[in-house]
């Protein structure tokens, strides 16, 4: 009796847990955090992002070498349309369409929302100007101090990167910082 009062328990929190974890919000896509993260005052996150290679992760699957790679493993078809390859090259891959907002550009590669969460319920101004708010509305805090950056990097920068060599968080991240300048 007890035994199946536990695992009615069990079952109830593994729904509860899921239900929780299920996606609502949908992706909107760089071109619309732009709107606000373009300011100097902002700190100009939108353009470092482009001028960075994650804005080009889906341009690099047309280069020679993609193809290349791509051949070697026998893949049939062009590497950006490539399961295995847009895994990490393309944000929000496997996402049912119905959570890509009418902005989001698949070939903008890895944008903000591969980072911090999709962002069409955190994106508005009252809402992301309280962390907690923008928590709870699916912003994703990664911070370099807490050492959650690092390993958020290293979902992509690793092994299975088929021309993975190395990673050095600190310089790697030198690369690509972004940071609200202080007032
Ligand atoms: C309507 C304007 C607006 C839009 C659109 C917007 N943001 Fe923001 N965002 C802000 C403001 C304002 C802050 C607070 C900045 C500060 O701390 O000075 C902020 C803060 C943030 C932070 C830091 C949050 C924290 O508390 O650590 C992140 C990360 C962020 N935005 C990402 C995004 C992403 C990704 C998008 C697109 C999905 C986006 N923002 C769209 C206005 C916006
Ligand atoms: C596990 C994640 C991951 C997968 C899967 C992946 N890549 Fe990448 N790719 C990366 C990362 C991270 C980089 C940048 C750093 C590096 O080379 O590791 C990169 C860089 C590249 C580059 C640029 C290399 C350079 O020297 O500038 C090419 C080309 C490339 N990938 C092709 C592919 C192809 C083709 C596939 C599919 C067969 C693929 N990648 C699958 C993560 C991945
Ligand atoms: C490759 C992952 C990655 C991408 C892509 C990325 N960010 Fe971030 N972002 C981070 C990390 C990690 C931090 C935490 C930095 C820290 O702890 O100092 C951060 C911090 C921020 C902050 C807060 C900065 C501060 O000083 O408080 C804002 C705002 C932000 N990102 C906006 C954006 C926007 C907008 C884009 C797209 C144009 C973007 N990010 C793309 C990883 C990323
Ligand atoms: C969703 C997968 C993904 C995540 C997460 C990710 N990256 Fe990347 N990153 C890539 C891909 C793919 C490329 C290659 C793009 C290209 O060559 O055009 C890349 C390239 C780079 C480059 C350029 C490397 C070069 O050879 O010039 C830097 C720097 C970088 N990433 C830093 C980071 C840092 C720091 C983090 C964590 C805060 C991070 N990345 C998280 C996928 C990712």
């Amino acid at each position: 009796m007890k035994n199946a009062a536990l695992v009615i328990m069990a079952v109830f929190m593994m729904t509860a847990v899921s239900m929780a974890a299920a996606p609502s919000h949908k992706y909107v896509g760089a071109e619309v955090c732009a709107m606000c993260h373009r300011t100097p005052k902002s700190g100009e996150q939108f353009q470092k992002w482009q001028a960075s290679k994650h804005s080009q992760a889906m341009k690099v699957l047309t280069s020679p070498e993609a193809l290349k790679i791509a051949k070697e493993k026998g893949i049939k078809g062009s590497p950006d349309q490539a399961p295995e390859c847009l895994q990490c090259h393309q944000t929000a891959y496997g996402v049912e369409a119905s959570l890509i907002g009418p902005r989001f550009n698949k070939q903008d590669g890895v944008q903000c929302e591969a980072c911090h969460g999709p962002g069409s319920d955190y994106m508005k101004m009252n809402i992301m100007k309280n962390e907690k708010e923008a928590v709870a509305n699916g912003l994703v805090l990664v911070s370099v101090s807490d050492g959650s950056a690092e390993q958020l990097c290293e979902r992509c920068h690793n092994k299975k990167s088929p021309t993975f060599k190395s990673f050095d968080f600190k310089s790697m991240w030198s690369q690509i910082a972004h940071p609200v300048p202080k007032q």
